[in-house]
C-alpha cells in the first residue's frame, strides 16, 4: 500500500472504552452448519445488553448477503469471507463494540489468521462442537439432505472438510443447554470486560 498516511485522529479506543466502561474484543464462534453458532451468539448478545455492554452479531445473514454477496464456498472465496469478516471485526473493536462473529470458519489457517488480524488478545475463541450426526439430524434450513443428494458441492461435513481447533477457549458441546453455554462464556469473558 503505497501513498496512503494515516490521519491521526483525536478520540481513540481508549477514549470510547473510558466512555463505554467496558472493553472490546471479538468472540469468535466456529462450528459446523447447524451447531448452533448463532442460537448460542444471539442468547449471549441478549445477556449482554442486559448489562448495558455495546455489542453486535456479525453472521452469514449480514454478511454473505451484503459485502461477501460475491463470495462462494471454494476454499479460496472462504479464505477471503473470514479475512474480510476479521477485519470488519477489527473495524468494530476500534469502536469499542464487543463483536460476536458466528461463521463455519472451517480452516485453522484462516482462524489463525484472524487472530493476526485483530490481535491475539482480543481474540475469544469458541468451538461449538455439536456433532455432525446432530447437525445433520436437525437440518434447520434442509441443507444437509441436499448435500447428500449432491446437489450441493463443497458442503462442510459432508463433500468439504471441517478442521476442528485443538485448544479453543471455550468448548460447547451438544448437551450443554444455551442457557448454560451463555453462562459459560460469560465466566470467560467477565474480566477481560473490564475497562482499563
Ligand atoms: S464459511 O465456511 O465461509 O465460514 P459461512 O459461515 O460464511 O461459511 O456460511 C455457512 C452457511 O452457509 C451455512 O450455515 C449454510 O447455511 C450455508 N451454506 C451454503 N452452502 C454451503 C456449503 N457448501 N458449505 C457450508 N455452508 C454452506
Amino acid at each position: 500500500m503505497s501513498n496512503i498516511t494515516p490521519h491521526s485522529f483525536s478520540i481513540s479506543k481508549k477514549d470510547r472504552t473510558q466512555r463505554n466502561k467496558h472493553s472490546s474484543f471479538l468472540i469468535w464462534f466456529t462450528g459446523l452448519s447447524g451447531s448452533g453458532k448463532s442460537t448460542i451468539a444471539d442468547a449471549l448478545e441478549k445477556e449482554l445488553h442486559k448489562k448495558k455492554i455495546h455489542t453486535y452479531i456479525l453472521d452469514g445473514d449480514n454478511i454473505r448477503k451484503g459485502i461477501n454477496s460475491n463470495l462462494g464456498f471454494s476454499p479460496q472465496d472462504r479464505t477471503e469471507n473470514i479475512r474480510r469478516i476479521a477485519e470488519i471485526s477489527n473495524l468494530f473493536i476500534d469502536a469499542g463494540i464487543v463483536v460476536l462473529s458466528a461463521f463455519v470458519s472451517p480452516y485453522k489457517k484462516d482462524r489463525n489468521n484472524i487472530k493476526k488480524i485483530v490481535g491475539n488478545t482480543n481474540f475469544v475463541e469458541v468451538f461449538i462442537n455439536t456433532s455432525l450426526k446432530e447437525c445433520e439430524r436437525r437440518d434447520v434450513k434442509g441443507l444437509y439432505k441436499k448435500a447428500r443428494k449432491g446437489e450441493i458441492s463443497d458442503f462442510t461435513g459432508i463433500s468439504a472438510p471441517y478442521e476442528a481447533p485443538d485448544a479453543p477457549d471455550i468448548e460447547i458441546t451438544e448437551e450443554i443447554s444455551v442457557d448454560e453455554a451463555v453462562k459459560k462464556i460469560y465466566k470467560y469473558i467477565s474480566n477481560k470486560l473490564k475497562a482499563s
